[in-house]
């Protein structure tokens, strides 16, 4: 296979000690390199590199090991693609794109990376060497941020006239269209096109790999509306999928293993220039299943920051339906009816809110008492007790109307709770609160889930017609689909993160699916088998999907399961994704 010999080209041009170097200091012993682990805490190092081999071994509390592409994927949270796109760059490996259409898309995304690039360049130096800057910089200094804070978000100035970044960049040779196309300028009705950003603070925002993909603007005088001013939705650009600061906090979210999202750019900025540093920011809107995902690569615990006039259950419902979506779930069996085990799934993550005092929010708090803002975050609530304190504030629970409306509000929350005994702690909660025997609120729970249940059932889905992998069918299915295919060993792990036939769009792929799920097969020759015996379209779609997948660079064997996992996360999270 062609694509095995990229991967195995990138292995041999690129050392492996000098990739992992640049995130552990490594010391030479004998013929391996020693360090301190990077995945876990620890005093004495017990990670380990083997040069001649090209891979890596943590032989401490966490066991990790794998080659150049897999300490690559864990140290960055990449997935393979990403990684392989980043080695071969370093390497000089040259990745063969699908099929023409796939590289015209490649190469005009390329172009809007490196024009957003430009751009953030451009604001920088204007910020930092022209005169008409100064008010600028005044405000930054009136705000307190520090010039290497502002240094480290990029931070840059727009200047004060209409056509300063389209000269500037169309000097260097970018086109007006694609300009336009990243979002930096504005067309008018009669094709004029103007600067989107003027006289403004601009806060690049850059994806989980340090790309800079929009701005965020804000104004410097108060006549100035609105107060920010943020790219338009771009190919590149895209609010619900990008978290601000991921790419500085990452390596500290990993660390505390907790996130802390806030509201406010300003607010991430004043977080990590006061030490806080595993503090990142949604764009002005409520968290969403993708911001969660991405942030799920570093830590499955998030502590929310609102305000206190934001505070309210619809955001917070929102956010807790985004974490709920998202994060791990655990298999355990459950006895069910006839003493026959039924197995149900678990929330791993811990979803904490903290709530500002009323009229601060976190870049003033922190401003005010950085002690007072980390005492805030540590005594955060666990998300279900936040719904009980807010639900019961200002109640007069002698009223028995006021107690069912404490009902309503909180029993579909106790309901989504989904370890057993944490569920009954709640439900003893609520009974006592709303003066009613547990029993009768364990009943009404049961009601709640049973519907909950019926409304996460997807409606059957279309089924596209005649289209390969690379057409109408979802392309992040097919190649999990594929993966499942070729490593079939992989499909425990597949289940066990609660892949199901109902997470399928299409027919023919839930069909497969139930075929291998029925036999788990466990080789390849033994999946052949399976497909043989399906029906023709079924298996002309299995047989697709390889040949098709085939042609692309194949993850190493250490990085299969990574693979696998971060493709079912992916399916989870965008069920409907291209149908
Ligand atoms: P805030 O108005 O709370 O921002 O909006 P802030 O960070 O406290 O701003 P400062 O301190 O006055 O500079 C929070 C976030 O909401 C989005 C931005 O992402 C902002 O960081 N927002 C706010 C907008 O997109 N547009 C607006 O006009 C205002
Ligand atoms: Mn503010």
């Amino acid at each position: 296979m062609a694509s095995n010999r990229v991967v195995a080209q990138i292995k041999e041009r690129l050392d492996i000690v000098e990739v992992v170097g640049r995130y552990v200091s490594l010391k030479r012993s004998g013929r391996t390199y020693k360090a301190l682990c990077p995945f876990h805490q620890e005093r004495t190092p017990s990670f380990v590199v083997f040069p001649h081999t090209g891979t890596w071994h943590c032989f401490g509390a966490c066991g990790e090991g794998g080659d150049i592409f897999t300490f690559v994927m864990k140290a960055e949270g990449f997935g393979f693609a990403e990684a392989l796109a980043m080695l071969a760059r370093e390497a000089g490996v040259e990745l063969e794109p699908l099929d023409a259409a796939d590289a015209q898309r490649r190469q005009r995304r390329e172009r809007l990376y490196a024009i957003c690039e430009a751009a953030a360049e451009m604001f920088a130096e204007w910020l930092w060497t022209r005169t008409e800057a100064q008010a600028c910089r005044h405000y930054l200094k009136q705000r307190q941020v520090r010039p290497e804070t502002a240094r480290l978000f990029r931070l840059g100035y727009a200047l004060d006239r209409w056509e300063a970044l389209l000269k500037a960049l169309t000097a260097r040779g970018y086109s007006e269209d694609d300009l336009e196309a990243a979002g930096l300028v504005v067309r008018t009705d009669h094709g004029h096109r103007y600067d989107r950003f003027r006289h403004r603070l601009i806060f690049p925002i850059r994806d989980v790999r340090g790309r800079v993909v929009g701005f965020g603007a804000r104004a410097l005088d108060e006549s100035q509306q609105p107060k920010y001013l943020n790219s338009p939705h771009t190919e590149l650009f895209d609010k619900g999928r990008l978290l601000y600061g991921l790419e500085i906090a990452k390596e500290a979210i990993r660390q505390a293993d907790r996130v802390v999202i806030v509201e406010g750019y300003m607010d991430v900025l004043t977080a990590h220039q006061a030490g806080f540093r595993n503090v990142v920011a949604g764009l002005g809107t409520a968290l969403t299943p993708e911001q969660v995902h991405l942030v799920k690569r570093f830590t499955t615990n998030v502590t929310l920051a609102l305000d206190a006039d934001k505070a309210g259950l619809e955001a917070t419902r929102r956010g807790v339906e985004a974490v709920r979506q998202v994060l791990d779930r655990r298999l355990v069996p459950r006895m069910g009816r006839r003493g026959r085990l039924q197995p149900e799934y678990e929330l791993q993550g811990d979803l904490r809110v903290a709530v500002l005092p009323d009229g601060y929010d976190p870049d003033e708090l922190i401003k005010e008492s950085p002690e007072q803002w980390q005492a805030l975050i540590e005594g955060a609530l666990p998300v279900v007790d936040f719904f009980f304190e807010a639900a019961l504030r200002g109640r007069d629970l002698d009223d028995p109307r006021e107690r069912a409306e404490v009902a309503d509000q909180l029993l579909p929350i106790v309901a989504e709770i989904g370890h057993v005994v944490l569920r009954a702690h709640y439900a003893q909660r609520l009974a006592r609160l709303l003066r009613v025997d547990e029993r009768d609120v364990h009943a009404e729970l049961a009601r709640y889930r049973r519907r909950s249940r019926e409304r996460r059932r997807p409606s059957a889905p279309e089924v596209p017609t005649g289209a390969g992998p690379a057409g109408e069918v979802p392309a992040a299915e097919a190649y999990l689909l594929y993966m499942l295919l070729r490593w079939p060993e992989t499909l425990p792990i597949a289940l066990d993160m609660g892949l199901q036939a109902d997470d399928w769009s299409m027919t023919e792929f839930r069909v497969l699916f139930d075929a291998l799920i029925g036999q788990m097969p466990s080789t390849a020759d033994a999946v052949e088998e399976l497909l043989a015996d399906l029906p023709a379209p079924v298996a002309e779609r299995a047989a697709d999907v390889l040949t098709s997948y085939d042609r692309y660079p194949q993850p190493p064997q250490e990085a299969v399961e990574w693979e696998v996992r971060d493709k079912v996360d992916a399916q989870d999270t965008c069920p409907q994704a291209g149908v």
